[in-house]
């Protein structure tokens, strides 16, 4: 099919070098990935919970880890930084982002999944060394960053079945766009 195209592609013009016709199907280099290879990549969460793996975790667990990786760079109780601040519930009421363009967006007043939380600092945090969290490290960051930011109980475990459940404040803040055509602004 790749061939067909970039053969008809290579013939509209007389000007332009045929290189289409003579690109062969592969280049003779590189090689399949290996089902590791993909694995260490495929680590997407969704918003269902689909993705995550097995483990637990809870605040006071997690409490330890964010001293230990996290506090450095957000402050030590999320809110200090130096780096994004990652608790805070501001404003409790209404969702004025548009009109206030300086409030700060957390974890507690806009994120509208929870399942984004563990999909993100598995995956990005800490910035100096991604990827290196431990399922059973990232459930308690996860407990522990819900729970300060007064979402869930400080004794609640996260693990695969309970994290999906969990109800961000700004869940419903966020609806699919369903538009078609006509003005871009509903
Ligand atoms: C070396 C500094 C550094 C360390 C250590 C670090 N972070 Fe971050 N973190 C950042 C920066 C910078 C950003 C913003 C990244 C961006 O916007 O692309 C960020 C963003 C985040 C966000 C997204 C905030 C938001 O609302 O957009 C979360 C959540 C987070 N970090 C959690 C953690 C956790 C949990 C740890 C510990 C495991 C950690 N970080 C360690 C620097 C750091």
């Amino acid at each position: 099919m790749l061939g067909t195209m970039l053969l008809l592609g290579g013939c509209g013009s007389h000007d332009r070098p045929q290189v289409g016709a003579a690109a062969p199907v592969t280049f003779g280099f590189g090689r399949p990935a290996t089902a590791d290879e993909i694995a260490v990549w495929d680590l997407d969460v969704r918003p269902d919970g689909a993705g995550l793996p097995p483990g637990r975790g809870t605040a006071s667990q997690g409490s330890a880890v964010y001293g230990r990786k996290c506090a450095a760079c957000h402050g030590a109780t999320g809110i200090e930084g130096p780096f994004d601040r990652l608790v805070g519930r501001e404003p409790r009421q209404g969702f004025p982002f548009g009109r206030l363009p300086r409030l700060v967006k957390t974890i507690g007043n806009y994120w509208p999944y929870a399942t984004t939380l563990y999909d993100y600092v598995n995956r990005a945090m800490p910035l100096n060394a991604p990827g290196s969290l431990k399922p059973d490290e990232v459930y308690g960051l996860v407990a522990f960053l819900l729970w300060r930011n007064d979402i869930i109980a400080s004794s609640a475990e996260m693990n695969p079945q309970t994290l999906p459940r969990v109800v961000m404040p700004a869940h419903d803040r966020f609806v699919p766009d369903n538009r078609r055509g006509g003005p871009e602004i509903r």
